[in-house]
């Protein structure tokens, strides 16, 4: 029997205590460090049983893992996944991939000079209900896709912003949640042709945005919107809608996406399906609803077992570096849009 791949964990806040508690659910993968310098991470090596370190460079040395999770700011992202890549260690990189476009691209030059895989964390993709959503637009169910309206709307705790990096360049809704948004977008309905936006920090005053709304051209012709806030008490966003995610009491009618094609619509995630009994019905008739079904599993652990395959070579990413990029480079779209006024397009990025 293969013995388990021995991963580490680089940034052990929030989400990497997430990525733990899903790690202990696989038998084909177990923790074997921790490194993060802040002041609860030697606590939580201890509580786990595993080493510990303040600086990842040294626990790469040490340790040799045989893959990492990185899950530190947004802002050191490309650089400990570049480390990782000398030293020849597998990375599962939260999202963002960067904080520029710049950046990233070197990790795409470097993830592919090294032969050494980047799994990105837009973990959403992993989701089962997902999966079905994919191939339900894919597969034509809903005919030409033609409007698309995607909702991010919540409230985020004041406490949430006491953690510095959060009000600051490098984080921001865009680059902390529509980009989970944006990337569903681009994977349920295709590449981004070009976006007008207007983006606004006018509830909480911070550097980032609290507010934006983008208009979104996609290459297969279909138009859609995109309206976020983190600063509103309403229900509509992938957090309260999906269940994904416990922590966030359900609004399990309300959707986040509906997408509108020529034969058919979708909510999500709810996952309901609306069509007329003939293709060409039309106003006057009875719009039928279905339910899609799909096999309801966690996302993060989903990922994970992704991961430790990627890992050991027997599968490519599922979102690559070049993937997420660019995903990035419609958040960098956005923001230009924003400042100019104007209508921009995403930057190309190569494999
Ligand atoms: N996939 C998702 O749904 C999701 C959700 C939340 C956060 N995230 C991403 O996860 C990352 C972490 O977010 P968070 O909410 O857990 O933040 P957090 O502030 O709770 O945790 C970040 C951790 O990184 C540590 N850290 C700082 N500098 C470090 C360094 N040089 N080396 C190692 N560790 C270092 C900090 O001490 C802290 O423990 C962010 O990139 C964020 O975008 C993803």
């Amino acid at each position: 029997m293969t013995s388990p791949l021995r991963i580490a964990l680089i940034g052990a806040g929030n989400m990497g205590q997430q990525h733990y508690r899903h790690l202990q659910t696989l038998t084909q993968a177990t923790l074997c460090a921790v490194a993060d310098p802040g002041p609860q991470a030697a606590g939580l090596a201890a509580e786990w049983g595993v080493g510990y370190f303040a600086d990842y460079r040294q626990m790469l040395e040490q340790v040799k893992p045989d893959a990492v999770i990185v899950a530190n700011p947004n802002t050191l992202h490309v650089g400990t996944a570049l480390d990782c890549l000398a030293a020849g260690v597998p990375v599962l990189l939260e999202k963002p991939v960067g904080v520029h476009l710049d950046e990233a691209r070197e990790l795409v030059a470097a993830s592919k000079a090294t032969g050494v895989p980047v799994l990105v964390g837009h973990h959403r993709r992993h989701n089962p209900l997902i999966v079905r959503a994919h191939e339900l637009v894919q597969g034509g169910a809903l005919g030409q896709l033609t409007t698309v309206t995607a909702l991010w709307q919540l409230r985020k705790p004041d406490s949430y912003f006491e953690t510095p990096w959060r009000r600051e360049p490098g984080a921001g809704m865009l680059l902390t949640n529509l980009i989970h948004d944006l990337d569903l977008l681009r994977h349920l309905c295709g590449e981004v042709r070009q976006v007008q936006a207007i983006t606004s920090n006018a509830v909480r005053g911070f550097a980032n945005e609290d507010c934006a709304a983008v208009l979104l051209q996609f290459d297969n012709g279909a138009l859609g919107s995109l309206t976020g806030s983190d600063a509103v008490a309403a229900p509509w966003s992938w957090e309260l809608g999906s269940g994904e995610n416990p922590v966030y009491p359900r609004q399990a009618d309300q959707p986040c996406y509906l997408l509108a094609g020529t034969s058919g619509a979708l909510s999500i995630p709810q996952l309901k399906r609306w069509h007329y009994a003939d293709v060409d019905g039309g106003w006057h008739e009875p719009l039928l609803a279905e339910q899609e079904s799909f096999s309801a599993d966690e996302a993060l652990r989903l990922q994970l077992q992704h991961f430790v395959r990627v890992a050991r070579r027997e599968v490519e990413p599922l979102v690559s570096a070049a993937d997420a990029a660019r995903t990035l480079a419609l958040v960098e779209a956005i923001r230009e849009a924003a400042e100019t006024g104007r209508a921009c397009t995403p930057m190309l990025i190569e494999e």
